[in-house]
C-alpha cells in the first residue's frame, strides 16, 4: 500500500498532480484560516465516536490536527503526511509534543491501519490526490466509517489558495468522489470552501 502514497509518477486524475511545495508551508499556519474554517466546525461535520480514530490524510504542518486533537481527547488523531519535511514542521510545534493522542505518521510507513479508520479527514488536498491515492484514502475506513473532504471551492473569489483551474467546483469533487466509489452522505459550504462527508459504497 505505501507505494501509492512515494510513488511520484502516480498522481493520475489528480487536478493538481505537482506535489506540495513544503516552501509554502508556512500559509498553512495562517491564523485567518479558523475564521473561514473554524476547526470545532470541521469536528463537528467528522462526528468521530468516542474513543474513535482519526486520520488527517496530507496533515501538512498539522494545523487542523492539533486542533482536533486538543477538541477532542479521547480520540486518536493519526497526522498522516507523504513529505517528512511537513512532519517536522509538525513535530517542532511544541502544541504537537503536548498533546498525547496526536500521532505524526510518515505516509510509507502506514501500512497496517488499512480497514481501522473511523473517520479520515482530507482537508485541502483532494485537488493534489491521484486516483490510486484516493482508493488508498478510501480503503483506511473500517466499515461504518466516514471521510470529510474539504477543499477550496473553483466556484468562489478567494483571497487564498490555490488558482481556481487548480481546485474543483462542488460538483466536480461530488462526481470525482463517486466515480471511485464513495457516496455523499453530507454537503455544506464555508465561504471559500465546499464540504462533502462520504462514506465507502
Ligand atoms: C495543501 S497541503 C494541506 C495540509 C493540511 N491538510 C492543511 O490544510 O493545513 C497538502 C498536504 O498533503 C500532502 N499530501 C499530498 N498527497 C498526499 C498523499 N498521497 N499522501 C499523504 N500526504 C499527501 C502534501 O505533502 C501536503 O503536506
Amino acid at each position: 500500500m505505501s507505494q501509492h502514497f512515494i510513488d511520484d509518477d502516480n498522481r493520475q486524475g489528480a487536478r493538481q498532480p505537482e506535489r506540495f511545495n513544503p516552501d509554502r508551508a508556512s500559509r498553512l499556519d495562517d491564523p485567518a484560516r479558523f475564521e473561514y474554517l473554524p476547526p470545532a466546525e470541521v469536528a463537528g461535520m467528522l462526528d468521530a465516536p468516542a474513543n474513535s480514530k482519526i486520520l488527517d490524510f496530507g496533515t501538512g504542518t498539522g494545523t487542523y490536527a492539533i486542533e482536533l486533537a486538543r477538541l477532542r481527547p479521547d480520540v486518536e488523531v493519526i497526522a498522516l503526511d507523504e513529505q517528512p519535511a511537513m512532519l517536522e514542521r509538525l513535530q517542532a510545534k511544541p502544541a504537537a509534543a503536548s498533546l498525547p493522542n496526536l500521532k505524526p505518521v510518515l505516509a510509507s510507513e502506514i501500512s497496517g491501519v488499512n480497514g481501522q479508520v473511523d473517520r479520515v479527514l482530507a482537508l485541502n488536498v483532494l485537488h493534489e490526490l491521484g486516483d490510486e491515492a484516493l482508493q488508498s484514502l478510501r480503503a483506511l475506513l473500517k466499515p461504518g466509517g466516514a471521510a470529510l473532504f474539504i477543499d477550496w471551492n473553483a466556484e468562489v473569489d478567494r483571497p487564498a489558495g490555490p488558482p481556481r483551474d487548480h481546485v474543483y467546483s462542488p460538483a466536480e469533487a461530488r462526481a470525482r468522489l463517486e466515480q471511485v466509489g464513495f457516496t455523499i452522505e453530507l454537503e455544506r459550504l464555508f465561504p471559500y470552501h465546499y464540504a462533502l462527508r462520504v462514506h465507502a459504497s
